[in-house]
């Protein structure tokens, strides 16, 4: 490796990101609109301090744009490296160990170096600060042979709506030879995994409405199409016996991949599915008959409620049958689908089957494509020479199974292919309460990223 890090740096670094993770920079909630704005601004002056000729936070119609970059040289290769600052709602709070904008460190099982707990530590403010501290210690070392720029948006876990248009209006700023993330994850710093793919993603709402106002169960129980009964009969229908999503056209764009080259994938995994169940305290797997577990969350497309609601759902009892019963609903997608032809297929599909006695509304929320790393580029080439230097041995390539619909875009709009370079575990809890981040994979992704600028300099 090229830049030690010293303990006195391990603890200012570290210190430096539970700053950062202070900041309740809650993208989907507007009544945190101030406090994203305070999260660009820190993360802006934390540019320049890491050694940024200029870093600017640019306005948007949602919530702004970390923009950054330092031009060493303009002959040399230029790495643009994207993030984002704003993180999910942290609800239900009841069910955090420690608040989640107070970071506090705390050691478990697979983390006992310690883990930061806390909203975004993992997804992706921990790692964006990776990117920060390995450009900085590049920078203090004069070993910096790359251009870099970084992109750090607020608006991820909304969808990206507002970086779209910036990038399409900032084409000649944002002139690159790769971009360079970290908002995934790898199976473990022992035997890693390298990000390959990502899914698409269609996400969609659906409201039953029924009688023109709540009734008595009682009274009008048996004569009416209750509309929570029939949100559950519709959503039961989606998925048949054999794990198949039922809408009509979903899988007719779905490239099917080569058997011998699914079990080469397998062969080289170290997915093991047992501890899988046992880290969810499940009993069992469930997904499409024909495909192992690996493949359900990785290669094959999917569907499920995220989301469902209606009637009472308060404490004790009230014999009710509402007027209206809702459900959002995500579906994971897969080269070549396309979310915007999902997403009127799945509302196509609704309407087709229900009865009279009932409506629904059908709203389209966001989505994306899907996206393939090439296995055949200099950038792909670098990371896995990266990943070997730090690991000591060749990554497993691996697709994920979430989706960051702004990487597609990358590739359609400044005809950039991304390298996807997560440091999270499975176990992080990204979204959920208690989420958190090793301590030794933020040390670990600084010295990878580093690896990656040298090779991709040289
Ligand atoms: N960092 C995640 C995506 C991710 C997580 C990819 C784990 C691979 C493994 C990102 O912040 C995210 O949550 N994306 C959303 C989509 C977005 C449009 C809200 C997702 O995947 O649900
Ligand atoms: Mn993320
Ligand atoms: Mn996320």
């Amino acid at each position: 490796m090229m830049n030690k890090i010293s303990e006195e740096q391990k603890k200012e670094f570290l210190d430096e990101l539970l700053e950062f993770l202070k900041f309740p920079s809650i993208s989907a909630d507007s009544s945190y609109k101030d406090d994203l704005n305070r999260t660009a601004d820190w993360v802006s002056k934390s540019l320049i301090e890491a050694g940024c000729d200029s870093s600017e936070v640019i306005k948007t119609k949602g919530h702004p744009i970390v923009y950054g970059e330092k031009i060493v040289n303009r002959e040399y290769p230029t790495i643009l490296v994207y993030g984002h600052y704003d993180v999910q709602p942290p609800d239900p709070l009841d069910l955090w160990s420690s608040p989640p904008f107070e970071p506090v460190i705390k050691k478990t099982e697979i983390h006992p170096d310690g883990a930061i707990f806390a909203r975004g530590a993992c997804d992706d403010k921990g790692q964006v600060y990776m990117h920060i501290k390995a450009f900085q210690l590049m920078v203090e070392n004069n070993n910096l042979n790359c251009n870099v720029k970084f992109m750090i948006e607020g608006e991820e876990e909304v969808g990206s709506n507002n970086l779209e248009d910036f990038i399409k209006k900032n084409k000649e700023r944002l002139d690159a030879d790769i971009i360079l993330i970290s908002d995934t994850g790898l199976s473990n710093l022992k035997n890693p995994t390298l990000t390959v793919g990502l899914r698409g993603l269609s996400y969609m709402e659906i409201k039953v409405k029924g009688p023109n106002r709540d009734l008595h169960s009682g009274t009008y129980g048996g004569t009416i199409y209750n509309p929570a009964n029939a949100l559950a009969k519709i959503i039961s229908s989606l998925i048949d016996e054999e794990g198949k999503i039922t809408i009509p056209g979903f899988y007719d764009d779905v490239v099917e991949i080569d058997i011998n080259k699914r079990k080469e994938i397998e062969s080289k995994s170290n997915f093991n599915e047992d501890s899988f169940k046992e880290s969810l305290g499940i009993n069992d797997v469930e997904g499409e008959d024909g495909y192992t577990t690996l493949e359900r969350k990785s290669i094959r497309p999917t569907l499920d409620v995220n989301g469902l609601w209606g009637g009472y759902t308060g404490e004790g009892s009230k014999t009710v049958i509402a007027s209206e019963a809702s459900a959002k609903i995500s579906m994971r997608l897969v080269p070549n689908q396309d979310w915007n032809k999902i997403s009127d297929l799945f509302s196509d599909y609704i309407k087709s089957i229900i009865p009279d006695s009932i409506t629904v509304d059908i709203i389209k929320h966001h989505g994306g494509s899907p996206y393939v790393t090439p296995e055949d580029s200099k950038g792909y080439k670098c990371a896995i020479n990266a990943y070997k230097d730090t690991f000591g041995i060749e990554p497993i390539p691996q697709k994920d199974g979430g989706s960051i619909p702004i990487v597609p875009m990358f590739d359609e709009v400044l005809g950039l292919k991304t390298i996807l370079m997560g440091f999270g575990l499975d176990s992080d809890s990204i979204h959920s309460p208690n989420e958190h981040y090793g301590i030794r994979n933020f040390y670990i992704g600084i010295e990878t990223i580093q690896n990656f600028y040298k090779y991709f300099g040289e």
